[in-house]
């Protein structure tokens, strides 16, 4: 195939770069790359584990339906456990006694605000917002709303306020931390019927619109008028920039664009007790006061409902080149992102990393993958992706990059996309990974921010204290020193799990990472904070907690350790 080359022989070289890395037009590129993509749920079936997985236990993988009996559902309760367990030790978690409990004259208040169709009580609805995208965890509130303005959000939540009903906000679904779920019966608030946009400015490329809009509705409605959003994810046909911004998404263009930290401007906030904060500004300097929108990106619904998002887009840009290239140890990974970021320099968008097992994975469950490499068996793949504005001066850099990785020994082979599809295929494969390991068994997930040259150590070192007893995956986004650790085994397992937390959380504190890079901590790792969080920065983040939510409604048993374990909440606010 012309785009491939090999490592060996100065013929070969000569080759690919006679042929290799032509432009891809960018916004075709993003077209492809953003069409539909099915966010298939985990299905509870026998799948095999990959073809030279180390499991050999792999091959008859039972439903795994793990079910924890719960005494008493009133005051202490255990999340259904599926295929993805987390330790019940981790899971367990007591009812706040204060919360109230729903009855129908509450649901006939919520009519009289949203009306019969903003007001879901049917079985089937509830089941699936009950439950997460991974499959694991459960909830089981008897009622979702749908608000379409802010004024309702505000009367709703007044309305919880004041009868102390818990309210768990919820955008797309999508989050992998048990965050957009219930934990007991909260009343479940999603913000997708609130999708309108509401302002473009062409000359600027400040997008203002409301929280339920779906990123990839929003790339598209920018790529027509020349921009990009700054983010992307292999989420993004389901889920909504509310929950972006709630969870602070990382994703596939944080490399080049930054956090949304950065690039939101403002935000329309609905507080526990209905007050609607206007922080919504679209200006990229203003110094006046305390940054107050901050602390609901990344509040993962816990501090405030954000209602509006105003964001900086950055402009479209002509050209895209992907590579997909193979490396044999993790070392030639690190020196390969050196050697773009020096030679690539501003046109670098993207530096994605796989290891052989992922790939595997991805190339087993994933219709219509295909190795962009299949004759090269390496234990590293990179993704390396250019956008630029001039294709001669992109082609020639991205030339000499990949020139000087294969003459140093960096990288043992290598393909650039020649086409849109092409181009498609290579990020498939690494954007599939996610669901791709949902069809192979029972994931233990973990996401992880390690300084670049311990990154891949945890990998090997779970690897070898778990030996074959599982198979343990690594993937992430290389460029921003973030790792995604999953551990594939045949079933849940208690013991397997106590093998690997709290070890993953304290290797990860020993090595002055983060026990979450991107995806938050929601439910799942509530009570690890600690791991990468010191008591004074917690007491602070429960101090803003009290200020906000005094009463504790709004995601409760989320992000900070429950309150009956460590901060309890007055009876008397
Ligand atoms: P939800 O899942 O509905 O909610 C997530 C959290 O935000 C919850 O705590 C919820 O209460 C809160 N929330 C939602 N909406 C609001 C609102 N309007 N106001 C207040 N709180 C709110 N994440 C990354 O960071 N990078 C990735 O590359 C990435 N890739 C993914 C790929 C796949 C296939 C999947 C399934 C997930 C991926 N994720 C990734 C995780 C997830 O998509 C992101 O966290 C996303 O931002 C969640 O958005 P959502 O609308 O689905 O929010
Ligand atoms: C990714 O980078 O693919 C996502 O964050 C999802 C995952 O961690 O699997
Ligand atoms: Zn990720």
């Amino acid at each position: 195939m012309k785009s491939v080359w090999k490592s060996s022989g100065l013929e070969a070289r000569f080759r690919f770069l006679m042929t290799g890395s032509r432009m891809i037009e960018q916004s075709r590129v993003l077209a492809h790359f953003c069409g539909n993509r099915n966010l298939m749920k985990a299905e509870e079936s026998r799948v095999p584990l990959p073809e030279g997985s180390v499991s050999p236990r792999a091959q008859s993988l039972p439903a795994a339906s793990h079910i924890v009996p719960q005494s008493d559902p009133r005051h202490a309760c255990f999340f259904h456990i599926r295929r993805y367990g987390s330790a019940p030790g981790h899971s367990r978690v007591v009812k706040d006694r204060r919360f109230a409990e729903l009855k129908d004259v509450d649901i006939a208040h919520f009519r009289q605000i949203l009306g019969d169709k903003g007001v879901v009580v049917d079985s089937d609805e509830l089941k699936v917002a009950n439950t997460d995208w991974m499959n694991k965890y459960e909830g089981h509130s008897q009622l979702l709303l749908r608000p379409r303005t802010t004024q309702q959000v505000s009367e709703i939540l007044q309305y919880c306020y004041a009868g102390r009903l818990a309210v768990v906000p919820q955008g797309g679904n999508t989050g992998l931390v048990g965050g957009s779920v219930p934990v007991f019966d909260e009343v479940i608030l999603n913000l997708g019927a609130m999708n309108k946009i509401l302002n473009f400015d062409e000359a600027s490329g400040i997008l203002v619109c409301e929280a339920g809009c779906i990123l990839e509705s929003l790339d598209n409605y920018v790529g027509s008028r020349g921009y990009v959003m700054p983010l992307d994810l292999g989420a993004k046909g389901s889920c909504q920039i509310g929950g972006n911004v709630s969870t602070n998404a990382g994703g596939l263009r944080l490399l080049r664009y930054g956090s949304l930290h950065g690039n939101v401007l403002g935000l329309e906030v609905v507080l526990a007790d209905g007050t609607v904060l206007d922080l919504l500004g679209t200006l990229r300097k203003d110094n006046t006061g305390y940054d107050l929108k901050q602390l609901f990106i990344g509040g993962e619904g816990t501090l405030g409902v954000v209602t509006k998002v105003s964001i900086i887009t950055p402009p479209k840009l002509a050209s895209t080149n992907v590579a997909f290239l193979a490396c044999e140890d993790y070392v030639s990974c690190q020196k390969t992102f050196a050697q773009a970021k020096l030679q690539l320099g501003e046109i670098l968008s993207a530096f994605e990393f796989l290891d052989r097992y992922a790939l595997d994975v991805v190339l087993k469950h994933l219709d219509g993958t295909r190795d962009p490499l299949p004759d090269s068996k390496q234990h590293f793949y990179l993704l390396v992706e250019t956008t630029g504005s001039n294709q001669l001066h992109d082609k020639e850099k991205l030339d000499a990059f990949l020139e000087s990785a294969i003459e140093q020994g960096l990288i043992t082979d290598g393909a650039v996309a020649q086409d849109i599809s092409q181009a498609a295929s290579f990020w498939k494969v690494r954007e599939g990974v996610a669901e791709a390991m949902g069809k192979g068994g029972a994931v233990y997930k973990y996401d992880l921010s390690i300084p670049l040259k311990d990154l891949y150590t945890l990998v090997e070192d779970m690897r070898s204290r778990l030996k074959d007893s599982a198979t343990v995956v690594g993937y992430g986004h290389m460029g921003d020193g973030n790792l995604h650790l999953n551990i594939m085994a045949p079933k849940y397992d208690n013991e397997l799990l106590a093998q690997i937390e709290p070890y993953v959380y304290e290797w990860t504190a020993a090595a002055k990472g983060s026990i979450s890079a991107e995806h938050g901590l929601g439910f799942m790792k509530a009570k690890a904070i600690h791991y990468s969080k010191s008591t004074a920065a917690v007491q602070v983040m429960e101090g803003f907690k009290k200020l906000l939510d005094p009463r504790g409604i709004l995601n409760p048993y989320k992000v900070l350790p429950s309150p009956s374990e460590s901060h309890v909440i007055s009876e008397a606010t």
